[in-house]
């Protein structure tokens, strides 16, 4: 039940950071990855290292801001593999933070329509063929910045809640079809947020006073989440950081 040997997983956006680290779990554990991101390079080397590890891997490059090459992407890895079974939505493009007072409805507009319209379109792109096979399991990618107001964070944390409202939702309308949807708050600083003040306050305040690892603590839990054994979980939000936002 805990296993994902042969299932056939995209990780979007892993050509770098937490969606690379995941790769890497799935790749080891035997599943076949297939790496979307919008970076060639980078996608060609994570896919590179997945077969390095074994593991059967394809990159097959979208943008998430377009309909379309999502759409492109998962009819891509049906052709080449014959099933979905799960997908993580991982991949955000990112704009300099701003207070609420500043934030633009250019920056609002690229975290909508890369958070909330890619999460949406991918759900979307893969329910027809989880719900034909009777089976599926969906990973949004939330933050642990959305739930607690992290402040500069505005425009960010309004897609990360909505992706935490479209998670909920497609989980029920989804159960009976045998699907399940759940969503991760990651804490998996890149190097390049290693000294900024977010990442101290962080360390100072993190029980276990350290970063999370992209392969070993993040795609441990999504590893869980896309398996039989998560089969009585559905529409919730991991916090894989330490132990640093406890809620209930
Ligand atoms: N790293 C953390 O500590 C942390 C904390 C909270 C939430 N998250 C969430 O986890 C996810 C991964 O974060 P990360 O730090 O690894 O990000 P990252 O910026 O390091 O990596 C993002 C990846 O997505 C790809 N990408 C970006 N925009 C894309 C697009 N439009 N189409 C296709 N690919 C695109 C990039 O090329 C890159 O490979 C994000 O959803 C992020 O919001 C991360």
């Amino acid at each position: 039940m805990h296993s994902v040997e042969g299932r056939v997983v995209i990780v979007t956006g892993s050509g770098q950071g937490v969606g690379r680290g995941m790769a890497h779990h799935f790749a080891k554990a035997g599943a076949t990855v297939v790496v979307a991101d919008w970076n060639a390079e980078k996608m060609a080397r994570t896919v590179a290292e997945c077969r390095d590890l074994g593991a059967e891997a394809l990159g097959v490059p979208c943008n998430i801001m377009e309909q379309e090459t999502l759409l492109a992407m998962v009819d891509t890895t049906i052709g080449e593999y014959g099933a979905v079974d799960a997908i993580v939505n991982n991949a955000q493009t990112f704009r300099p933070n701003a207070p609420v007072a500043e934030v633009s409805a250019d920056d609002l507009d690229v975290f909508y329509r890369s958070g909330v319209l890619g999460t949406l379109w991918a759900m979307q792109a893969v329910y027809p063929p989880m719900k034909a096979a009777g089976w599926g399991r969906i990973v949004n990618f939330a933050s642990s910045m959305g739930i607690v107001g992290g402040v500069g964070f505005g425009a960010y944390n309004a897609s990360k809640e909505a992706i935490r409202a479209l998670t909920r939702t497609a989980a029920k309308e989804w159960a009976a079809d045998g699907i399940v949807v759940n969503a991760i708050a990651p804490a998996a600083a890149p190097p390049r947020a290693v000294g900024s003040a977010h990442y101290e306050e962080f360390m100072r305040t993190s029980p276990m006073h350290r970063n999370g690892d992209p392969e070993l603590d993040i795609g441990s839990v999504a590893h869980f989440l896309c398996t039989d054994a998560c089969r009585y979980l559905t529409g919730q939000t991991f916090m894989c950081d330490g132990g640093t936002y406890l809620w209930a």
